[in-house]
């Protein structure tokens, strides 16, 4: 236990995939990690990234939408009763409202797929691709009460090829969202 004296508790929303909750796992267990994943919550009972958190012994929680308001009471009961110092989202499809925001009162992070404040919402890749950008890439900011706009912390880009699909951008794209969500942790935490 003395190992993670200090360290902040975190909880990680997820909806799907889970490889940035992986990529969130596997930085938090190396020596420079400021934090502690304690908690993985999902509004999906299916998600592919609640056995991530199985397989690494983290305890999981699916909380069923029902309503808005309920969900979030529920939310809030558990981040309470972990004493939870702030929250990732990583693919977490359900918009979080400004009362929970207020409630929680502690910060929340999101990584996006695009270099936002362009291609707030879904399908960034395709509409990068069709715009004919030159760059796209990923944002970790801060969540606030409009979709996809509260602080920058970290942004990184990368080039759009005239051959790139909307997968391989999606590829690219995944593999610096890994790297930077954990970089975007350690800067808030620094400067804490
Ligand atoms: C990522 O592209 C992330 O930027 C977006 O949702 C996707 C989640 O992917 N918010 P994963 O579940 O972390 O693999």
């Amino acid at each position: 236990m003395e190992k993670f004296l200090g360290k902040k508790k975190i909880a990680v929303f997820i909806s799907g995939r889970g490889s940035n909750l992986k990529s969130l796992i596997k930085y938090s267990k190396t020596k420079k990690s400021l934090i502690k994943i304690v908690l993985v919550v999902s509004d999906n009972y299916h998600a592919k990234g609640l056995r991530i958190a199985d397989k690494s012994n983290i305890k999981k929680i699916f909380v069923k939408y029902t309503s808005k308001k309920e969900f979030e009471n529920q939310l809030l009961k558990l981040l309470k009763s972990h004493n939870i110092d702030f929250i990732c989202l990583a693919g977490f499809m359900k918009i979080l409202s400004g009362n929970f925001i207020r409630k929680f009162n502690k910060p929340i992070l999101n990584i996006h797929p695009s270099l936002l404040p362009k291609y707030k919402g879904l399908g960034t890749h395709s509409r990068a691709i069709k715009n004919k950008e030159k760059y796209s890439g990923a944002t970790v900011h801060i969540v606030n009460q409009k979709l996809d706009s509260g602080k920058i912390l970290l942004q990184k880009k990368v080039r759009i090829l005239k051959s790139d699909s909307e997968k391989s951008l999606e590829k690219k794209i995944l593999k610096i969202e890994h790297k930077i969500y954990p970089e975007a942790i350690n800067k808030l935490l620094t400067n804490y």
